[in-house]
């Protein structure tokens, strides 16, 4: 139903009037209030005005929007209450679908635990080999933090790039001076530890930079077992050093000393052999080991 738009043959001034009256028309045409009850709201108007003492007439002028306020505020609460949307399909969902039951939450609860023990077990499993080299790695740790984690050196002396072997192509020496430390060799007034005709000039003691090796074997207060000696002294000749495991030159040396089946090691590991025997414990090898000792003295000829 189209109520006729009565603005438009109006004259400006009366627009305003004429609007209000459309509008409220329309509320009444549309919402079809009846008779009885506008009756009763102008009533009821009419006695609150009076309560409230105002005694002033509305103005003709306002007169008009006043009814369409009426009927406004007729409509509002007595109008049907507009009936309720339904539910979009997704929420009707939400509202319906089932709910995890409360006793789940604690079985819910554990599963970060679960993926952290799954990760854990995901962890490559670690080298279980226990050979010379395995342990030299993890002692090596001690000897780090001045040879440098690469023996590239720092507040102690350069391994790498063949250094290490220089000093001491036969292991035996280098057995005894990390057991023994440069102060040993001072009290004992060596002049050189390792190879006298080292190429690049013999290490004395206390050469560099005035810094002592600090002693490792037990009988002279270090905490390395003499396994464990053999241990580091084998990752720093093979894995810093550059000694080849593989090649003519190294070969006997590593599967006598380093390699994983190595008599010696296991017979110091099981206390069967010790630094200060093990020369006539294995006089049936192949290459039979020279002395190493625990007190310092001159490289083995
Ligand atoms: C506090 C520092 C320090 C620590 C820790 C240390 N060293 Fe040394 N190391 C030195 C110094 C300094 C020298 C040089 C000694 C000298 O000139 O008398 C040296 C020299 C050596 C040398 C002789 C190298 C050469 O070519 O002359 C070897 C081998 C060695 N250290 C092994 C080890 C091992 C193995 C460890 C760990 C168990 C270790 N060092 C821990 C400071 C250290």
């Amino acid at each position: 139903m189209q109520p006729c738009d009565l603005a438009h043959f109006a004259p400006p001034s009366s627009r305003l009037l004429v609007q209000a009256l459309q509008v409220d028309l329309e509320w009444r045409t549309v919402t079809e209030i009846p008779e009885h009850l506008l009756k009763r709201s102008k009533e009821r108007r009419g006695a609150l005005e009076g309560e409230t003492g105002d005694a002033a007439p509305a103005a003709p002028a306002a007169s008009a929007p006043a009814v369409a306020q009426t009927a406004k505020i007729l409509v509002a609460p007595d109008a049907p209450p507009p009936p309720p949307k339904p539910d979009p399909a997704y929420v009707t969902a939400a509202k319906t679908r089932k709910k995890i039951p409360f006793w789940a939450m604690a079985t819910l609860s554990l599963l970060p635990l679960w993926a952290f023990i799954y990760l854990l077990a995901l962890q490559p499993r670690e080298q279980t080999v226990e050979g010379p080299l395995a342990i030299g790695a993890s002692v090596y740790g001690s000897c780090a933090g001045c040879h440098g984690a690469a023996g590239q050196g720092g507040a102690g002396r350069v391994f790498a790039n063949g250094e290490v072997l220089k000093t001491f192509p036969k292991i035996e020496d280098m057995l005894n001076f990390v057991y023994t430390g440069s102060q040993a060799y001072v009290a004992k007034e060596l002049a050189v530890y390792g190879n006298p005709d080292r190429e690049g000039g013999a290490h004395a003691p206390l050469s560099y930079n005035g810094n002592p090796m600090p002693q490792q074997g037990q009988m002279l207060g270090g905490s390395l077992t003499e396994a464990e000696i053999l241990g580091v002294v084998c990752h720093e000749r093979y894995a810093l050093g550059g000694a080849d495991a593989t090649s003519e030159e190294w070969k006997e040396e590593y599967e006598t000393w380093c390699s994983p089946e190595s008599e010696i090691f296991l017979a110091l590991e099981n206390g069967a052999t010790t630094f200060a025997t093990l020369d006539k414990d294995f006089t049936s090898l192949s290459k039979p080991p020279v002395f190493v000792g625990t007190e310092a003295r001159p490289s083995a000829k």
